[in-house]
């Protein structure tokens, strides 16, 4: 499979030149900066984009890399901080530019096989505060700005290309056609990343290395552990045996969907744990977040190894783990927000022959290409998000089994109707909190003292960022009602109209 290399310099769009390179059906890969020569030059890249970054190259400090990367005989494609810093690299001058591009920008481009098939005069992405000041010996100045006397520069004879702007972003008009020149007319791709060789390869290899042996795949009945054992079952049939952990911390009927699709939909064997209890005991007293969140986690896992130690010979662990969880796992300055359930660390005692990830590469839209592909029904494929730690991270303070069953009721509420009035495809996710506030209200001529629900509805395309949802006035009339009139102990509905950031899409 031919790949291209993302080499990431701490740029915010790292993964989003993935998912367009991806886009394009060739595969690409992020490594840090800190990836030494030696490993790039062993994985035979077909090309390698330098990403964009906050700091300036002429500060010591900033991440640099070893100018012998522009020998390899490697394409390379610079963005942003990475074009400068190709500049820098190969003998020019960056400075601070004495004005600072932010958004649109009218860009002129000269000919180019960067720019095949564009417009000469275009709208590009900027979001810049040096430029290069003085081209290196050997490039060619290929495009302009109004402010940006050197926006894209080119050496035909040592491949090397570097774009001012960002065209991995749609705010750039051309953006997709210049990376698709990249990969097509300047590192010759062929394009072979398709999702039906995907399913064929990664069943091969699963084929491959578990031979005989068995698999317990944790499912949480999201699109991820679905996907992956799907895939599993493709390759292992009755080898496999999900494990379905239902803590008591679903949505209302959720369990048993997730037990019906499964055990109609595929050959394996299904293994549904109800350990409801035992959650709220452990979680009985704990309001911190962080605590709230270990102790789930912690539990689940205990649930699989038991199922682990019940098999009388060694076989492997499953998971659903995809390209982002992995990403975000291995930023290891980046601020920990918030644990997410499955960050697993293995209890010395539990033997097994290994951990199996079959979308340990993909994206989350891949997946679920993926999903329909293998014939898992788009309900479950196309379902939204929901975090492991379930209505754990959704009801504030302290878990006890009466605000589960409010906080189910008003939910169950709350997507019914978006369901009837079609608005739930709209929406990346949205979901009801219980704040742990109670507030007063009046019913039938008598006060009342009874709970807040908080609604959540966000957009988005990737849950790093999101803003929140312009859902209209009549359904959120209509969701209010019904929770106020429907729901037990409930007086009080609001909508959260927080973006993320400064908020995060769950309230814990
Ligand atoms: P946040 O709250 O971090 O959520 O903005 C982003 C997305 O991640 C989901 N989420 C989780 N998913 N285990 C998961 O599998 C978790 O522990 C977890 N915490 C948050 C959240 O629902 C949203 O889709």
């Amino acid at each position: 499979m031919e790949k291209i290399l993302v080499l990431d310099f701490g740029g915010q769009y790292n993964q989003l030149i993935a998912r367009r390179v991806r886009d394009h059906r060739v595969y690409a890969e992020i490594l840090p900066y800190t990836a030494d020569l030696e490993t790039i030059r062993k994985n035979k890249y077909k090309g390698i984009i330098f990403t964009g970054g906050p700091n300036s190259v002429y500060d010591m400090s900033s991440p640099h890399y070893t100018k012998d990367i522009l020998s390899l005989g490697i394409p390379v494609l610079g963005i942003c901080y990475g074009c400068q810093l190709i500049a820098w690299m190969a003998g020019g001058e960056v400075s601070t530019a004495p004005v600072s591009e932010y958004g649109k920008i009218e860009f002129c481009a000269k000919p180019s096989p960067l720019f095949k098939n564009i417009e000469e005069r275009s709208v590009v992405w900027m979001s810049h505060t040096d430029y290069i000041s003085k081209m290196p010996e050997g490039f060619e100045n290929i495009g302009t700005t109004d402010d940006c006397p050197c926006a894209a520069m080119q050496n035909t004879e040592k491949n090397i290309y570097a774009v001012q702007f960002h065209p991995e972003v749609t705010h750039s008009q051309y953006g997709s056609q210049m990376l698709y020149n990249f990969l097509y007319e300047i590192c010759h791709c062929k394009g072979d990343w398709v999702m039906d060789n995907f399913i064929e390869n990664t069943v091969e290899k699963l084929k491959a290395q578990i031979g005989d042996k068995k698999v317990i795949l944790g499912l949480s009945g999201g699109v991820d552990s679905s996907v992956a054992a799907g895939l599993i079952s493709k390759a292992i049939g009755s080898n496999l045996t999900c494990v379905f952990v239902d803590q008591g911390l679903m949505r209302k009927d959720e369990g048993d969907f997730v037990e019906k699709t499964f055990t109609t939909l595929f050959d394996m064997n299904f293994v549904r744990v109800n350990c409801g209890e035992t959650f709220i005991q452990k979680l009985k007293g704990v309001t911190e977040p962080e605590e709230k969140r270990t102790i789930i986690g912690t539990e689940f896992y205990k649930v699989f190894w038991d199922e682990i130690r019940k098999q009388n010979e060694l076989g492997y662990f499953a998971q659903g783990t995809i390209y982002p969880d992995r990403i975000e796992s291995g930023k290891g300055d980046a601020d920990k927000i918030k644990t997410h359930h499955n960050q697993v660390k293995m209890p010395d005692d539990i033997e097994f022959l290994g951990i199996i990830e079959p979308l340990e590469d993909l994206f989350k839209d891949e997946v679920r290409r993926v999903g329909e592909r293998l014939g898992i029904p788009k309900k479950l494929v196309w379902r939204q998000p929901f975090p492991g730690p379930g209505l754990g991270v959704r009801i504030i303070g302290e878990i006890t089994a009466e605000k589960i069953k409010i906080l189910q009721d008003a939910d169950w509420v709350l997507r019914d109707e978006m369901a009837k009035n079609g608005y739930e495809k709209n929406l990346a996710q949205f979901f009801c909190v219980l704040p742990g506030v109670k507030t007063v209200g009046v019913m039938g001529d008598h006060r009342t003292y009874e709970n807040l629900v908080a609604i959540r509805a966000v957009t988005t395309d990737d849950f790093m960022t999101a803003d929140w949802a312009r859902v209209p006035y009549d359904i959120l009339a209509k969701v209010s009602n019904r929770i106020t009139n429907e729901v037990e102990h409930v007086n009080r509905v609001v909508y959260d109209i927080t973006s993320k950031p400064p908020g995060t899409v769950e309230w814990e």
